[in-house]
């Protein structure tokens, strides 16, 4: 697979402070590419040099091994913030407004359609749910059927039902071959959407693999948990390392049927036991001593 963007050691400052700390990657053609970190990170600010929206202090940006320019501007989507709706009245002057940008857009029935906005084309947006107004920015974003699309934390402040329906949207939009390059604080995002992740913080990059080879190297453990009220703190604690938080105990290992003899042996009750695989959230903990959503 060819290598579609490419940035190398990418800064940005504000005064004295660094958001975006000589961030080096490279984003595979067809490829989903996630920014993965807390708020503050510095996601915002390089995928906003990254849509050329935003100057870089230093580095560079190549899009197809060339600096930003015609080409990447016309083969480019940004999906936007819904507060760039405020100037539009419907959904459908939005859409026309917007195909206006590009020599070659694709219809808005056609769109409308896709992310079912059809009943909603003559509706104020103001009026519209979060998720509509997602499907309208995404809609607005596939309007010159962009090679690469960019999203900037797509499915904050969505209700569950609605991130799924993006999630399947996103899916369906990289089935078609186009590159993604998003950012989020949800790991589940990442995890479930992306080919590849950086986890940034503190604006710079601190890991950056497919989802499960970070994974794999960095952990080789699970996590069993056991109720709280079913492990007394004393045993928990000496015996098995365990965690405490909120209701319940966790104990990381990597023996499982020892871990479990071991609490057999201390008449521990396992009816409510569980064992969870570590996640990039875990990974994040490890990496920076806080967590991701903090
Ligand atoms: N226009 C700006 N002026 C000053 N500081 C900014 C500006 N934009 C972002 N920052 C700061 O840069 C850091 C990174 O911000 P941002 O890229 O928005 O992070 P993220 O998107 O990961 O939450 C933060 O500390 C933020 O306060
Ligand atoms: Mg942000």
């Amino acid at each position: 697979m060819s290598i579609i963007l490419q940035v190398t050691d990418l800064v940005k400052r504000f005064g004295s402070l660094t958001a975006v700390d000589r961030v080096s990657f490279e984003i595979r053609e067809g490829n989903c590419f996630g920014l993965l970190g807390p708020n503050g990170a510095g996601k915002t600010t390089t995928i906003e040099m990254m849509e050329g929206i935003k100057q870089p202090d230093g580095g560079a940006i190549r899009y197809r091994g060339e600096p930003l320019g015609e080409q990447f501007r016309n083969e480019a989507g940004i999906m936007f913030q819904t507060t760039a709706l405020q100037e539009f009245i419907t959904v459908r002057e939005v859409m026309r407004q917007f195909s206006r940008f590009y020599p070659h857009s694709v219809g808005i029935d056609e769109l409308a359609e896709r992310y079912a906005l059809h009943e909603f084309l003559d509706q104020d947006t103001r009026r519209l749910s979060g998720g509509q107004k997602q499907r309208l920015l995404l809609a607005m974003a596939q309007i010159n059927q962009p090679k690469i699309l960019f999203l900037d934390e797509p499915t904050t402040g969505l209700d569950p039902q609605s991130r799924r329906n993006l999630w399947n949207q996103l899916q369906q939009i990289r089935e078609q071959g186009a590159t993604i390059l998003l950012t989020t604080h949800y790991m589940e995002e990442a995890y479930e959407l992306c080919d590849e992740i950086a986890i940034m913080d503190h604006g710079r990059i601190i890991a950056h693999d497919a989802p499960d080879a970070l994974l794999e190297a960095h952990f080789d453990d699970v996590v069993v948990q056991i109720h709280a009220a079913d492990i007394p703190r004393d045993i928990g604690e000496r015996e098995f390392r365990a965690v405490y938080r909120n209701d319940s105990a966790h104990i990381l290992t990597g023996d499982v049927n020892k871990t479990i003899e071991h609490l057999l042996h201390f008449d521990i009750p396992l009816d409510r036991l569980r064992i969870r695989a570590r996640d990039l959230e875990d990974l994040f903990l490890e990496l920076t001593g806080k967590e991701l959503r903090a």
